[in-house]
């Protein structure tokens, strides 16, 4: 993960380095680092975030017109100051964003011949790599390009020498980076957030590339070592201020957002036709990681309902290197709020080699899974700040829908179900607001959780995807052992988790299956199990007397669904109050996944 920034610029950087570096922080945030230079060659390195690393640097310290920072997200050693970048050695400062997979074989070389370490992170090979290079005699653009020659694995880099102060360089291959420009000003960074507010325009850099920065000019260079000129685009405005209102986290606020975040998704992609190459699917594959992942396994349900399509879920990780055949007529679904995720975006090529059309579900429509979709299907859900995903997700269960019910339509199936899933979707944000009015029950029960320590979530059909996603909500806010079962598998195993007292919680709305999880319910009863009920009116008649509790939460159908959601996500917000977590930031983890 991590997140790098540079700035070269006719004035001093520090400071909108900096500020560009705390946009960056949902990519990691266990310690952070600035080199600045010219005038002087300064250094710092904190364990903490970007407002530590300001506060660390003293304004004697603050000239330098040219500067790299990052904010890590450990991958190779501790968070410790010494792991934290940039890597330093003589004179060459490096940021970098990606792994390093031959670290080991390079560093012992380089150890070998006299190279002393300071770090355990794979990272530190490439200053030294570079500083050998110079040694030999190369000039600063091919000892950058000598290094990066000897790196496998994936790499973003930005590199600041002591003795060139008015030049930044730039290497790619695997890791997103973009280079940002306006007048007088030069930026690298891991995204557009960060070149909000500092750049007018962006481009991407491509496999291969390395580029030269300097206040006035961006040079690019090919994997051919040809200059390349590359399109330019607008760095959108930052967004307004992440302001936290009447809230106490942004996760809590973000959980509130969901109505306004929903209507916007479902209003964009209302009535947006289908491309003819993605009109004529014969199946779907949906890739993705997490809860982007739980999200396609819920809509899944009802867009085989809609369309009558195969619909394969596949985690992108496994999918990458599983070598599965890819059948003609195939469309790909990348699913990432982020849409940088590495494992999903690793995907896009096995699709690409198959001329299989890739529409990407994304959130943050300025991102690697973007540009390289044939076709974005976006959602509209805003900035996530929060690292766990709420509203991203409600709002990919919305654009997912939404697919469906466009492809159900380009292919003339059942217009019923069509009706009841677009009469679900917009009944869905006032039933997201409903059920947070339920939130003094919700917590109750998440103070009963939290003292338990373990929970078990169980559902059917989409109830089943549910159940997955407040497991992991469960699990990353709060750090409770949650597991989720498909209902009908507890008896194959799962079942011998229950003792007298073990919280069960059902995710089941009134659909042809509500008898069956009644009756999955029944079972873990029988053996002592303290039952929770998440259903609508109807459900709850059938639960009473079986579940302890029952959540009869509005809405049926396809808008019960988002009923659920929210109640799972309060649930999980309020085990990790209770516990004393930090739920906007919890613990190990960051808000984009740029490394596999
Ligand atoms: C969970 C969560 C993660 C992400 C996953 C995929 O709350 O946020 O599981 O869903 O890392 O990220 P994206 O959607 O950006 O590809």
């Amino acid at each position: 993960m991590c997140g790098i920034v540079g700035l070269v610029s006719t004035q001093p950087v520090a400071r909108d380095l900096i500020s560009g570096l705390g946009q960056l922080e949902y990519r990691g945030y266990d310690s952070a680092g600035i080199a600045l230079a010219g005038p002087g060659f300064v250094v710092r390195k904190v364990i903490g975030c970007a407002t530590d690393l300001a506060a660390a640097l003293r304004l004697d310290e603050t000239a330098g017109r040219a500067g790299i920072a990052h904010t890590r997200w450990a991958t190779h050693g501790k968070p410790e100051e010494r792991n934290a970048h940039p890597h330093v050695y003589q004179g060459v400062a490096v940021v970098h964003n990606g792994i390093i997979e031959n670290h080991a074989m390079l560093r012992e070389r380089l150890v070998e011949s006299g190279h002393v370490f300071l770090s355990d992170t794979d990272s530190e090979v490439v200053p030294h790599l570079i500083a050998e290079a110079r040694a030999r005699g190369a000039a600063h653009l091919d000892a950058v390009q000598q290094a990066v020659e000897w790196l496998h694995g994936a790499y973003a880099i930005a590199v600041l020498f002591a003795d060139k102060p008015d030049h930044i360089f730039v290497a790619k291959y695997g890791s997103p980076v973009l280079i940002g420009a306006r007048s007088g000003v030069v930026a690298v960074a891991s995204d557009t957030i960060a070149l909000a507010g500092l750049c007018l325009r962006y481009t991407a850099l491509e496999d291969g590339d390395l580029a030269v920065l300097t206040p006035d000019s961006v040079r690019i260079l090919d994997s051919f070592g040809k200059t390349a000129s590359r399109t330019w685009e607008l760095v959108m405005d930052r967004e307004q201020a992440a302001e936290l209102d009447r809230f106490e986290h942004h996760t809590r606020r973000e959980i509130a957002e969901q109505p306004v975040a929903l209507r916007n998704t479902d209003a964009l992609l209302r009535g947006k036709p289908l491309p003819d190459g993605i009109a004529a699917a014969q199946r779907l594959i949906f890739v993705a990681c997490g809860s982007s992942l739980y999200a396609a396994a819920t809509a899944r349900v009802w867009i085989e309902k809609l369309t009558g399509l195969p619909c394969d879920i596949e985690i992108a990780s496994e999918y990458r290197y599983r070598e599965a055949p890819i059948q003609a007529g195939s469309v790909a679904v990348l699913v990432s709020q982020s849409g940088e995720t590495a494992d999903s975006l690793a995907c896009l090529p096995l699709f690409r080699a198959r001329g299989v059309p890739v529409v990407g579900v994304v959130n943050v429509t300025q991102s690697t899974i973007a540009r390289a979709s044939d076709l974005v299907w976006p959602t509209t859900a805003g900035r996530e700040l929060g690292v766990a995903a709420t509203k991203s997700f409600t709002a990919q269960l919305v654009a997912l829908l939404r697919l469906g019910v466009a492809f159900s339509q380009a292919r003339d199936c059942d217009p019923a179900v069509r009706a009841q899933v677009v009469a679900g979707l917009t009944a869905a944000p006032m039933i997201c607001a409903e059920t947070e009015e339920m939130e003094p029950a919700l917590a109750e029960l998440a103070h009963w959780i939290a003292g338990e320590n373990e929970a078990l979530f169980i559902g059917r059909a989409a109830g089943a995807a549910i159940a997955g996603e407040a497991a992991l909500k469960l699990k990353e806010l709060s750090y409770i052992r949650a597991e989720a079962y498909a209902a009908g598998e507890l008896k194959h195993g799962p079942i011998a988790l229950i003792r007298q007292g073990s919280p069960v919680l059902v995710f089941a709305g009134t659909d042809a299956l509500v008898g069956k999880t009644v009756s999955n319910a029944e079972e873990v009863r029988a053996r002592g199990a303290n039952v929770v009920a998440f259903t609508d009116a109807d459900g709850a008649s059938a639960f009473a007397g079986v579940a302890e509790t029952v959540m009869a939460l509005p809405g049926r159908g396809v808008g019960h669904m988002f009923a659920q959601v929210v109640a799972l996500q309060l649930l999980a917000y309020h085990a990790a109050l209770a516990l004393g977590r930090n739920v906007d930031r919890p613990r190990n983890l960051a808000k984009s996944v740029t490394v596999e």
